[in-house]
């Protein structure tokens, strides 16, 4: 950052009587070692013992074609996934790996199957609801039975207009594995909105990073004055993190309405708030790889694609109500251009947190009492891969 830029957060602006203690992290909280952001080994681990047991959230129900067969792909951990609404109507998540020599089957991204699947090497051929129908040359084979195999399944539910899948065949179910963040979402009935825009993001850093950026905002008077503004960095609060999430709320300023470029209303209010939670942005991370925010007029959510130790893709959407859209100057742009400067500002950040920690002279530093998230956070993620 330039000097010139750098800004001081503005202690005497703050709120007094809406400051509210939280759980602190310990005096020697430290953050990860570098290994943590930059090893190929810790991300492997990473895959197999997060990503692949945990629900991920992999994209909008809206993005599978109606009806039976159609279908998309999605990448879950590295693997790819056929998501297809079987003949019953049912969405169905299996791997994209023919049984007979292991062949991809499907390549085009989003489609409409006419009823099964063919793999295009020696023509195997799956029904939609995974089981194999047909397999050239293999009758004389002895012991062979083709209900021996059937396409691999993931495990795949539809919740808050959401597809969400999970590559282990046993672990928590999602209810389980959301807990209590589940229903501080409710209210939102994010399965009625709309997205109305649409944004994709390559950043060059760990996916941790970006949860860990996500999960406080000491950084938001520095490089988010237009944030700020409209909700004071050290308001809100924290709620405990459990097993697959990190949540925590901020209030908005007196007379900010939301979160825009000009802090008015942009969308209508969001139907089933209470009044409180219409004075206030929510933020929800759904373990591994959901990140919301949570206005009284619309949510902006983002998943997570962690490519690599030091690569990940982020597709973030502007979800409004439906009465929002049938408003004759209904003009999303302000909480769009809002969210897509801040974003970019945290995702800056967040590589540059990557390149430094990528240097020899890294050494864990010490977390601020406030950064109490961060340091719950990493006490998940060594209990996860095990290094406790
Ligand atoms: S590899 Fe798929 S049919 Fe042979
Ligand atoms: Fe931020």
């Amino acid at each position: 950052m330039k000097p010139a830029e750098r800004r001081e957060p503005p202690s005497r602006e703050r709120p007094d009587s809406r400051i509210r203690e939280r759980p602190a992290a310990p005096p020697d909280a430290r953050t990860l070692p570098a290994r943590y952001y930059r090893d190929p080994d810790v991300f492997r681990r990473e895959r197999n013992r997060i990503h692949r047991v945990l629900w991920n959230a992999v994209g909008p129900v809206s993005d599978i074609p109606a009806g039976p067969g159609g279908y998309r792909l999605a990448e879950v951990a590295g693997d790819s996934l056929i998501l297809a609404r079987g003949p019953d109507g049912v969405l169905r998540a299996f791997h994209n790996v023919c049984r007979h020599r292991g062949t991809r089957l499907l390549e085009e991204s989003a489609g409409c199957l006419a009823g099964s699947v063919q793999c295009g090497y020696h023509a195997w051929t799956y029904g939609l609801d995974g089981r194999l129908r047909r397999a050239p040359h293999m009758e004389r084979t002895p012991g062979f039975r083709a209900d021996d195999w059937p396409l691999l399944p993931a495990r795949c539910e539809v919740r808050d207009g959401i597809v969400w899948v999970r590559i282990a065949a046993s672990g928590p179910g999602l209810a389980e594995q959301s807990g209590p963040a589940a229903e501080r979402l409710r209210p939102y009935r994010m399965e009625e909105l709309t997205a109305v825009h649409e944004e994709r993001y390559d950043l060059a850093a760990n996916w941790k990073l970006v949860v860990q950026n996500f999960s406080e905002c000491l950084h938001c008077p520095v490089i988010h004055p237009q944030l700020q503004a409209l909700s004071h960095y050290l308001t809100g609060d924290n709620f405990p993190m459990t097993a697959g999430a990190v949540g925590s709320t901020m209030d908005l300023a007196h007379g900010a309405e939301t979160l825009s470029t000009d802090g008015r209303l942009v969308g209508t209010p969001l139907p089933g708030l209470d009044s409180p939670a219409r004075r206030r942005i929510g933020y929800e991370i759904l373990l591994p790889n959901l990140m919301l925010c949570l206005h009284p007029d619309y949510v902006v959510r983002c998943f997570l694609d962690a490519l690599a130790a030091d690569r990940t893709k982020i597709r973030c959407e502007w979800l409004f109500a439906p009465a929002a859209l049938e408003q004759p100057d209904f003009e999303p742009a302000r909480a769009v251009e809002f969210w897509d400067r801040t974003n970019r500002q945290d995702w800056r950040v967040s590589e540059l947190a990557q390149a430094g920690i990528g240097s020899s002279a890294y050494r864990p530093g010490p977390y601020s009492h406030r950064e109490d998230q961060l340091w719950a956070f990493d006490r998940w993620l060594l209990d996860r891969l095990g290094d406790t």
